[in-house]
């Protein structure tokens, strides 16, 4: 099969085309020919070596973990009618042309819905629905969204709009900022802003009942000001260049809930629940997935340097 493997910790560069044996699917598994490959911000950062503590990487490896396509062969004890199938799933080195996976962690992509899109929603849509489970979004509550434009931000907006929430979403630049409008932010704020708090605070009405911060760093930071005394504060973000520092006494005395990384870690029957509720809000048409740009596979490298730049606007995917 074909696939892209890190060679060693480093730059875009590092991310190479290569040829491995075809994986074999074991009991109770099969083997999906893919077709799409979902690519996120925080494999830009392990193939760098960043992250060790949360997930140990030692190159060579391939990197990615959300695929969508056809199921192409059965391992034992896997019922006929799984052939053929069109599916999602959470897989072992993603970046490839084929990938084995088990029967229970598989989920059969709708009809009407497109691999393409259902490779966008395999990690986005499912940490996007249980961030909102986890931090209770409800009617009412006033939401702030940091990286709104992002992959995940955008499911975020969309999500938490049809909750009946107040959104506020942050992003970077005209473009990214009337997207997350048109997604259904009620008020966006541009964190190139040097003011970008007040006018955050000034969209909340005071302050947000719940904050999301796909981004970390300093922007983190600075959100938990704006967070409401008793509200839920999710520090599940990176990209900056880690997750955001809070002070853990303002937290414990303002009375704020906060969750982190390993809170979005989910169980697999969460997770398979997750995916089909992310799929089956697409196909209802409540949940837009945006995507910027798709590149080959044998390209990873460009895509993952693309996603570094930020200067595509909507999710980056690989295609076989
Ligand atoms: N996707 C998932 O399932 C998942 C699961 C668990 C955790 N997370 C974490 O959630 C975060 C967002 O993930 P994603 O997949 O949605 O990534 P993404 O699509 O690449 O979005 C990242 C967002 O962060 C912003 N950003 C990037 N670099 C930045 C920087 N240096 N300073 C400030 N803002 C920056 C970008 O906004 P602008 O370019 O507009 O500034 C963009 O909106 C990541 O840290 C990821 O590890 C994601």
């Amino acid at each position: 099969m074909r696939a892209a493997q890190v060679q060693k910790f480093g730059g875009p560069e590092v991310l190479i085309p290569v040829t491995l044996p075809d994986p074999v699917p074991g009991p109770g598994e099969v083997l999906i020919d893919v077709a799409y490959i979902d690519t996120i911000f925080v494999e830009t950062q392990l193939r760098t070596g960043w992250g060790q503590e949360f997930f140990p990487t030692t190159p060579p490896y391939v990197p990615g973990g959300g695929v969508s396509g056809v199921v192409a062969a059965l391992g034992p004890e896997v019922p006929e009618e799984w052939l053929g199938r069109r599916v999602t799933s959470f897989v072992q080195d993603g970046y490839a042309s084929r990938a084995v996976a088990a029967v229970s962690a598989l989920t059969v992509v709708p009809d009407a819905l497109d691999l393409l899109a259902a490779a966008a929603l395999v990690h986005d849509g499912v940490t996007a629905a249980g961030l909102l489970e986890l931090t209770a979004v409800a009617p009412g509550d006033r939401v702030l969204i940091l990286g709104a434009s992002g992959g995940m931000g955008t499911l975020l907006v969309q999500l938490t709009h049809s909750r009946g929430a107040l959104v506020v979403g942050l992003a970077r630049g005209a473009e990214k900022l009337a997207l997350v409008r048109e997604l259904g932010a009620d008020a966006t704020v541009d964190v190139s802003a040097s003011d970008w708090p007040e006018r955050a605070r000034a969209a909340l009405g005071g302050a947000a009942d719940v904050v999301l911060d796909g981004v970390g760093g300093q922007l983190g930071a600075t959100a938990l000001s704006l967070a409401a005394d008793g509200g839920r504060f999710s520090a599940h973000g990176a990209p900056s260049g880690g997750f955001a520092t809070l002070d853990t006494e303002e937290v414990s005395r303002r009375g704020i809930k906060l969750f982190g990384i390993a809170d979005v870690q989910f169980p697999q029957a969460d997770l398979l629940r997750l995916t089909s509720y992310a799929l089956q809000e697409a196909v209802a048409g409540r949940l837009r997935v945006v995507i910027g740009e798709v590149f080959e596979l044998a390209r990873a490298g460009d895509a993952h340097a693309a996603i570094a730049r930020r200067g595509v606007v909507g999710k980056i995917l690989l295609k076989v």
